[in-house]
């Protein structure tokens, strides 16, 4: 079995969901997150992505759900986890099989030589981050729009999409791609696709072969406890 996770899962964690009403991008421009912007204006940028990514999100916590994915990998009945997010609360939960489809924030990256950083070591609040080496202003080691998804991130995301049985999609309206076609991959393998999530989705009406509506928090703990049952 394989979860496949969006910004629901970290909704409880008080981490707001991309879209929707109360989405992050029905506040800021996306566009602080377009690669080719980023390259010609990255002290601007910077001053949004510390508000949105660090700032806020990096008080955020795991929450139920988090830990009961961690659970089920260490009972061994989970063997990966393809996520769609970059606030590293899988990791922090106890997750070890984690696919970054999309990075993660805990890291920065200089484009110039390549050397990476840890967020946690470096000091956001004097501006933006820069290299050690060339003085580069350094990236968030996350996709940005006009980005390809990291070679070896997508490889692993999709050999497990090809070999799991059941595929938990958890949090994530399916609307962006190519990370929405891991599900699909699954379905089309013939896996069994459980879906966790409050909303409909685009996966709901064409690959979710099971749909527990519901929040993450409340139902991933539930499925740990049935399966304890068994
Ligand atoms: N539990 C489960 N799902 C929830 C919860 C919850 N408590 N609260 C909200 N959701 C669902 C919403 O119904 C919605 O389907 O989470 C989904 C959030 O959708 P998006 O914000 O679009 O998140 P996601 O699908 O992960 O977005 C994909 O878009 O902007 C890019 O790179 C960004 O990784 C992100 C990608």
């Amino acid at each position: 079995m394989m979860a496949f996770t969006g910004a629901g899962i970290s909704v409880e964690s008080g981490i707001p969901p991309f879209r929707g009403a109360t989405g992050l991008w029905s506040k800021y421009d996306p566009k602080v997150l377009d690669i080719s912007y980023f390259l010609d204006h990255g002290e601007d940028c910077w001053k949004f992505i510390r508000e949105i990514f660090y700032d806020f999100f990096g008080k955020a916590k795991p929450n139920s759900a988090h830990f009961a994915l961690a659970e089920m990998e260490k009972a061994g009945l989970l063997q990966a986890i393809v996520t769609q997010n970059i606030d590293n609360l899988h990791q922090m939960a106890g997750s070890k099989n984690v696919y970054e489809f999309h990075g993660n924030s805990s890291r920065l990256v200089c484009l110039k030589c390549g050397t990476t950083y840890y967020t946690e070591d470096t000091d956001l609040r004097s501006g933006p981050p820069r290299c050690k080496y060339d003085n580069e202003i350094l990236k968030p080691d996350f996709v940005f729009f006009g980005e390809g998804i990291p070679s070896e991130a997508w490889d692993k995301s999709f050999e497990c999409a090809e070999q799991c049985d059941v595929c938990l999609v958890i949090g994530s309206t399916g609307e962006v791609v190519p990370a929405s076609y891991v599900p699909h991959k699954a379905s089309q393998k013939g896996a069994f696709i459980i879906e966790i999530n409050p909303e409909s989705s685009q996966f709901t009406y064409s690959v979710t072969d099971l749909w527990l509506q519901g929040k993450a928090g409340d139902v991933l703990p539930w499925l740990m406890e049935e399966i304890r049952k068994e």
